[in-house]
C-alpha cells in the first residue's frame, strides 16, 4: 500500500475499533505520540472517551454496509490510521476491506488472520514449515474424530478449528472425556454443536505440561520486532481452577524465557511462520502472537492469534517507551527495522476486575467506585474494558470490567500494588484473582 500522504509533522487522527482493555491501553499509549491528532473509538468503553471520542459505527465485517459506514467516517474525519483490536473483524477481512491509498490499516489481511481463525491451517502449517507444537490431527467427519478420541491412550485438547472467543477449547483427561468434547464441539447425533460453524472441524492433539508464555511480536511482511514476553491467566480461579475465561490477568516482563529461549522462539517459531506464509503469497503485518507452552521437550505452539493479547497488551502498554504511533506505521510501511522501542525495567502486573458470575451468567448496570482513588498511586493505571456510562454515571457493562495494571520493582510488589489498588474499587459483585503471576513467584 502507498504510504499514506502526510509529512511528519502533520497530526494523524486515528480510529480504534474495540471496546476491551485493550483497546483502551492502545489508545492511552498511542495518544502519548507527539504526532497522535484526534483519536475515535468505535466503539469505546466507559474509559476510552477520556482520550478521545467513542463513535457508534458497529463494524460487523460480515456487514458490507458497515466497512462503508467505517470508510465513510474515515473520510470525513481525515482518519489516517485505522487500529483493528479484535480477532474476528480481521479473519473477516476487515484490514483487506478497508486498505486504500492515504490510509494505513493496522492489522493483517483475513489470508494472514487465517493463522488464527483457523485452526486446523495453522496446524498444517506448522507440520510444513516444522514449526514446534502438539501433535495433532484434524476431522472434519464427526465419527473419524470419535473414533480417534476413544483410541487415544494419553491425555487430548480438542478444539473447534473456528473462532470461538477462547472458549472452543477442551483439555480432557480420557478417552471419554475426549468423546464427549467432541460431541459438544461437533455436535450430536448430526445437530449442530455449540459452537456453531466455528466447530465444524475439530482438532485433536496431544495435551502438553508446562507454564503458558505469550510472545508477541509487530511484523512489517518481512522484519519483526518481538516485544517482551507476557504470562496470561485464564482460568478463573486462583491456583489455576475453574472454567476458562478471556483472561484474568497478565504480567510481564515473565523470567520463564531465558534470552537464549527468546532467540529460539523468534527464529524457530515466529520468523518460520512469516516466511511459510510469504512462500504462500501472504504477507503478515501486525501482531503475531504465538500462544507457547514450555514443556520439558522445549517451547511448543499452543495457538496463533494475530493481534494483540487481552489483557497481555495492557501490561505492555504499560511498560513500552518509545512511540507506538511511529511502530504501527512503520509496521504498515514495512520499516520496523528503523524502530526502537524499550521497556521500563519494571515489572508490570494486569488484574482483572469481573462481573459476579463471569465467565457464566452475570448483572450488568452496577455503579463503579474508587478507581480514582486506586490511581492516587503513580504505579498504578486502570483500563476500563467492560464499562459504560449511563445518566453520568460509571457502570459495569460486561463481564471482565477493569484491568488494574500497577508497576513495581519486582512482579510481587507489583502484584501486591495490583491488588491493593483493587482493594480500593467497589462495585456489586466485583472479584478477581490475587494470585496473579504467583506461578513463577
Ligand atoms: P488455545 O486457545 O488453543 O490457546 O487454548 C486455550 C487454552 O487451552 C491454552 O491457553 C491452554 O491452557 C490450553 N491448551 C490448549 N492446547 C493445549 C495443549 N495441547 N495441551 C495442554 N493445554 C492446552
Ligand atoms: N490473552 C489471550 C488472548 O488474547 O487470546
Amino acid at each position: 500500500m502507498p504510504s499514506a500522504p502526510t509529512t511528519s509533522d502533520h497530526p494523524i487522527n486515528v480510529l480504534l475499533l474495540g471496546s476491551g482493555g485493550r483497546e483502551h491501553a492502545l489508545g492511552w499509549k498511542l495518544k502519548q505520540s507527539p504526532r497522535c491528532g484526534k483519536l475515535y473509538f468505535a466503539p469505546g468503553n466507559g474509559g476510552t472517551d477520556a482520550l478521545g471520542e467513542n463513535v457508534d459505527l458497529a463494524f460487523d465485517p460480515v456487514n458490507t454496509k458497515n466497512v462503508d459506514a467505517i470508510d465513510y467516517f474515515c473520510r470525513h474525519h481525515d482518519v489516517s490510521l485505522v487500529v483493528i483490536g479484535p480477532e474476528d473483524p480481521l479473519c473477516g477481512g476487515l484490514a483487506d476491506r478497508l486498505a486504500k491509498p492515504g490510509r494505513w490499516v493496522f492489522g493483517p489481511t483475513a489470508n494472514a488472520a487465517r493463522l488464527e481463525g483457523d485452526k486446523a491451517f495453522s496446524k498444517e502449517l506448522m507440520r510444513a514449515a516444522a514449526i514446534p507444537t502438539a501433535d495433532a490431527k484434524s476431522f472434519k467427519n464427526h465419527d473419524a474424530a470419535l473414533a480417534y478420541a476413544e483410541s487415544r491412550e494419553l491425555p487430548v485438547v480438542v478444539k473447534a478449528a473456528g473462532l470461538c472467543k477462547g472458549k472452543g477449547v477442551i483439555v480432557t483427561d480420557t478417552a471419554e472425556e475426549a468423546v464427549a468434547a467432541v460431541n459438544e464441539i461437533m455436535g450430536d447425533g448430526g445437530s449442530g454443536g455449540a459452537f456453531g460453524d466455528a466447530g465444524g472441524t475439530v482438532v485433536i492433539e496431544e495435551r502438553l505440561e508446562g507454564q503458558e508464555v505469550s510472545v508477541l511480536a509487530l511484523v512489517d511482511g518481512t522484519n519483526l520486532f518481538v516485544l517482551d514476553p507476557a504470562q496470561d491467566h485464564k482460568q478463573v480461579g486462583e491456583g489455576d481452577t475453574g472454567p476458562n475465561t478471556g483472561g484474568m490477568g497478565a504480567y510481564c516482563p515473565t523470567p520463564l524465557l531465558s534470552d537464549e529461549l527468546r532467540t529460539e522462539i523468534e527464529r524457530e517459531v515466529l520468523v518460520r511462520t512469516v516466511d511459510a506464509l510469504r512462500r504462500d503469497g501472504v504477507e503478515f503485518k501486525g501482531v503475531l502472537y504465538a500462544g507457547l507452552m514450555l514443556t520439558a521437550g522445549g517451547p511448543k505452539v499452543l495457538e496463533f492469534n494475530t493481534r494483540f493479547g487481552d489483557p497481555e497488551c495492557q501490561p505492555l502498554m504499560v511498560r513500552m517507551k518509545g512511540d507506538l504511533l511511529e511502530a504501527m506505521i512503520a509496521t504498515c510501511e514495512g520499516t520496523l527495522d528503523a524502530v526502537d522501542l524499550s521497556w521500563d525495567p519494571r515489572v508490570c502486573c494486569c488484574v482483572v476486575m469481573c462481573s459476579g458470575g463471569y465467565p457464566g451468567k452475570y448483572e450488568k448496570g452496577q455503579a463503579i467506585t474508587g478507581i480514582d482513588a486506586a490511581e492516587t498511586d503513580p504505579d498504578v493505571t486502570v483500563f476500563h474494558a467492560g464499562t459504560t456510562v449511563k445518566r453520568g454515571e460509571l457502570v459495569t457493562a460486561g463481564g471482565r470490567v477493569l484491568n488494574v495494571c500497577a508497576l513495581g520493582a519486582d512482579l510481587k510488589e507489583a502484584q501486591a500494588k495490583a491488588n491493593a489498588a483493587c482493594a480500593k474499587i467497589a462495585f456489586e459483585g466485583a472479584f478477581y484473582r490475587k494470585d496473579i503471576g504467583s506461578r513463577v513467584m
